[in-house]
């Protein structure tokens, strides 16, 4: 494949060398919406996603071609000119990421050529946006020789998002992305970005996402209609406690305070980000010690509280989930990403695979009318540059 990508960067821009690099996508396996809460999450790389292939410039030009949106053609910016721009499509995320890198005072001189492809499926939840990001950040560090390291990277492209496109998102994404590692999840704090590896070892089961193939429609301006709701409750609870996030509490603390949280809406979202924080955490535990049948119960009990709680799923991710539940040899299922479509992912039997995706998808195109499509997730590196 990457040769065929050669060749079509010839095509593009003309013949001399080129550089190649690629940023995976990323599922979390459990700890959903609590990133902005300051508590943990479970993603890890995955080994499907953003290829970029790259040449320096000797003007300040940026050209951009996507062979995902070939029919944009070749989209062109100016080095000194970066700003968000409907019109500029996809190619606002690397604008983003250089514009940020530049006003951080990195040294960028002249722009380059550079031809994405990405087979991570569109609006999916994959987190293909931050994808690009960091493919971004790695091509930026290795065309300019910059001293910099991952997580500054993984923050830049955050800040990317957040300030250029101005999605309010957490730090999960990108830092799944940036650190991934082979046949490993992060179990990250986000309140500190303290880290550790755990290895996903399944035994005889596998990662199996399922795409509901509805598009997370409603999931900007929910998502920042949850994160105000959960903001407000921690300004309640610091009335008479003393803490930073909601990360900080442990359910029974929760469970004595929550009173302080004026409106039921808000308490439920509190409850779902407290909850879920001490979930991810007793998971990984699980996970280590080999206990995956339990680790597959948290992830039920994950999406009910994103479903019920959180009120972040609707009813493509509910009827996918509730279909895994009764199939044999699933040992958990929950919604993944933001939520309001997108996908799951679930924890199945290898002998169950087949039968899983074939009676999955029958009765889900019966009773939603759409085509799920599943994937056997294989756990990837994070971001760099191909050799
Ligand atoms: C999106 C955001 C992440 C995180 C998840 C929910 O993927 O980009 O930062 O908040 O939703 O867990």
């Amino acid at each position: 494949m990457l040769e065929k990508l050669i060749g079509d960067f010839k095509d593009r821009f003309g013949l001399g060398e080129v550089r190649t690099f690629f940023a995976p996508g990323r599922v979390n396996l459990i700890g959903e919406h609590t990133d902005y809460n300051g508590g943990h999450v479970f993603p890890c790389a995955l080994s499907f996603g953003t290829y970029g292939l790259v040449r320096p410039r000797m003007d300040k030009k940026l050209r951009f071609y996507s062979k995902n949106f070939e029919e944009l053609g070749i989209l062109e910016v100016d080095l000194e000119n970066l700003t968000y721009d409907e019109g500029d499509h996809w190619t606002n995320y690397p604008k983003g990421v250089v514009k940020i890198f530049k006003d951080s005072g990195y040294d960028l001189e002249t722009g380059f050529d550079m031809l994405v492809f990405g087979n991570i499926p569109n609006g999916a939840g994959l987190s293909s946006s931050a994808s690009l990001e960091l493919l971004t950040s790695v091509v930026l560090k290795g065309l300019y020789n910059l001293d910099i390291d991952m997580i500054e990277m993984v923050k830049m492209s955050q800040k990317a998002e957040n300030e250029f496109v101005g999605v309010n998102c957490g730090i999960m994404d990108q830092f799944a992305i940036g650190m991934g590692e082979k046949d490993r999840a992060i179990l990250l704090d986000c309140n500190t970005l303290e880290y550790i590896y755990a290895p996903v070892e399944l035994g005889d089961a596998s990662i199996i996402i399922a795409n509901t193939n509805v598009r997370r429609g409603l999931a900007d301006s929910k998502y920042n209609e949850r994160r105000a709701e959960c903001e407000r409750s921690l300004e309640e609870l610091q009335n008479k406690l003393d803490i930073k996030s909601l990360g900080d509490l442990s359910v029974e603390e929760f469970e004595e305070n929550k009173e302080l949280i004026k409106s039921e809406i808000d308490r439920k979202r509190a409850r779902h980000a407290v909850y879920e924080n001490q979930r991810t955490i007793e998971a990984v535990k699980k996970l280590n010690n080999g206990n995956i049948q339990r680790f597959g119960q948290l992830m039920n009990e994950s999406h009910i509280s994103l479903r019920d709680d959180y009120e972040v799923t609707g009813i493509e991710l509910d009827t996918m989930v509730r279909l895994a539940w009764s199939e044999e040899g699933v040992i958990g299922a929950r919604m993944t990403g933001a939520g309001f479509g997108g996908c799951t992912v679930n924890i199945v039997k290898n002998k169950n695979i087949d039968s899983f995706v074939k009676n999955i998808g029958e009765k889900y195109k019966n009773e939603i009318g759409l085509t799920a499509d599943f994937y056997v997730a294989s756990i990837g590196d994070g971001a760099r540059e191909l050799i």
